[in-house]
């Protein structure tokens, strides 16, 4: 039975390949529970992270509840000290333990590799970015974020974002009477892939995101499916991982 159930989320996968077009799909075992679920989800990817970094990689990982379960699952083998980790984007949410900065940090020491904060909010003012950028280190790194080679990253819903992000009712109800369902680096996208709206944030920009050679996607549970819908539109070359529940609704969706 165990390897029916491999053989099951296996031909899951392929149809989710298909139907989303995305070049790389794995599908793992839904938990009763969400903590299970982002487990499970935390162990694919952190397989697939070991194996595709190479030498002299510059890493970046986003925040949330996945990518803090993709670190945790990460093992160190060998040590990466050729690779540097950096967060992805500034800070965001009250949680400590989920944050960009947080996570990278983890990956960072787990593979004893080189590690490069970005000790900034997401959403910071104009001039509190142009006092951060006349810092030099601080230059440095986010010049960094134009160069990475991998992004690990976890698939957000647009609602839960604006949440996240602390935008006040009026703006968000806008947002999402556009067909918002996803978001990724400030920018917010419709089922089709669309932009729908963007807002200043600190971390890489929409034309890196689309042009990182090496993209994990990470996400699950029924209520993130037309999240992962939208973004695999942006990133069709991406490797997805999501888990059985998430792939069920998606085959409902399209
Ligand atoms: O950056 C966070 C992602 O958008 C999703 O967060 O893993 O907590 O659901 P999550």
């Amino acid at each position: 039975s165990f390897y029916r159930e491999i053989n099951s989320q296996r031909s899951l996968g392929i149809e989710i390949e298909k139907l989303l077009g995305v070049k790389k799909v794995f599908v793992v075992e839904s938990g009763i529970e969400h903590s299970e679920t982002v487990k499970n989800l935390g162990a694919q990817a952190a397989s697939i992270f070991e194996t595709i970094i190479s030498e002299g990689d510059l890493i970046g990982v986003t925040g949330g509840e996945t990518i803090y379960c993709v670190s945790e699952s990460i093992t160190s083998k060998v040590d990466r000290l050729d690779v540097t980790v950096i967060p992805a984007r500034g800070s965001v949410g009250s949680q400590a333990r989920f944050q960009a900065n947080t996570i990278a940090s983890r990956i960072a020491n787990k593979l004893n590799a080189k590690l490069q904060l970005l000790p900034i909010p997401e959403t910071v003012s104009k001039q509190a970015m142009e006092i951060f950028l006349s810092d030099s280190e601080m230059r440095e790194a986010y010049e960094m974020l134009k160069s990475l080679d991998v992004l690990l990253f976890g698939i957000g819903r647009a609602d839960v974002m604006l949440a996240r992000r602390g935008i006040n009712e009026e703006k968000s109800s806008e947002v999402l009477n556009c067909g918002a369902v996803s978001e990724a680096f400030g920018n917010y996208f419709n089922l089709k892939g669309e932009r729908v709206y963007s807002q200043e944030s600190v971390g890489i920009s929409l034309d890196k995101f689309l042009s990182i050679p090496k993209i994990i996607g990470v996400a699950g549970g029924v209520e993130k499916a037309q999240a992962i819908i939208s973004i695999s539109t942006l990133r069709p070359d991406m490797v997805l991982v999501i888990d059985e529940s998430a792939a069920h609704e998606i085959i409902k969706e399209v």
